[in-house]
């Protein structure tokens, strides 16, 4: 008999227990990695929608959370898609502010384009903002406020300043530019932003009513 003869049944079931050790570990930290980036993706997009919705209304108008005062309504004719879109919706107090609609222009030049459209209780916007869109970097994308001023010119405008046959692109008989060379872009920005202002005027006291969908003010 020798003691130190190891079995060989003996080696394989270490082999395998290591090796299901590691596999265990390596999941664990896959799951573990995924775990964290989502949730650091999530943050990152939560702190980018905040930042861009006080810059669509500014802080100072009203004192609610409006990242968690949401209603959420469809019109495919109106937001541009048959999917309910998110209402955000801004109080100074019990009194109604203003409203962030997220519309989407269907015709850009590359597809959709997400918008966020600011519009304050008398009908005024204070401000339009892209979310998101595949335009042509130097044609098309000087919708982003981070490309051009292009997209501030709607601030304070509402659907009788311009007149409503003037909410076009001035190659359309409009008030607003178009880009050199890239006119469906802008083209598409307008008509959708007009759109949700159409919306607001068909719907926005109903907007403001207390729907306890989320939490928030006016409830
Ligand atoms: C490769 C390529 C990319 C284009 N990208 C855009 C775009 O992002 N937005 C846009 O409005 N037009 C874009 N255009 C131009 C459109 O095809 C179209 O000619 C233009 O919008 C019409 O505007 P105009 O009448 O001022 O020329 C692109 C054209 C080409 C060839």
């Amino acid at each position: 008999m020798n003691a130190s003869v190891e079995k060989p049944g003996g080696r394989m079931a270490v082999a395998a227990g290591i090796l299901a050790a590691f596999a265990v570990a390596g999941v664990g930290l896959v799951a573990f990695t995924e775990l964290s980036t989502r949730e650091r993706i999530a943050a990152n997009e939560r702190a980018y929608l905040l930042r861009a919705l006080n810059e669509v209304v500014p802080a100072e108008a009203h004192d609610n959370d409006m990242f968690s005062d949401t209603v959420h309504v469809s019109d495919e004719e109106l937001l541009g898609t048959p999917e309910p879109v998110t209402v955000f919706r801004a109080f100074s107090g019990a009194q109604p502010a203003a409203v962030i609609l997220t519309p989407i222009a269907p015709d850009g030049y590359s597809g959709t384009i997400r918008l966020l459209v600011g519009i304050a209780v008398d009908g005024r916007l204070t401000g339009v903002r892209v979310t998101s869109h595949r335009e042509t970097p130097g044609l098309g994308d000087g919708i982003e406020a981070a490309r051009s001023d292009w997209i501030l010119g709607f601030n304070g405008r509402s659907l009788d300043d311009p007149p409503r046959a003037r909410w076009t692109v001035r190659r359309d008989g409009g008030d607003f530019d178009q880009f050199t060379g890239a006119t469906i872009t802008p083209r598409a920005v307008v008509k959708a932003v007009r759109n949700a202002l159409l919306y607001f005027e068909k719907n926005g006291q109903a907007l403001f009513d207390p729907r306890p969908e989320n939490s928030g003010a006016g409830q």
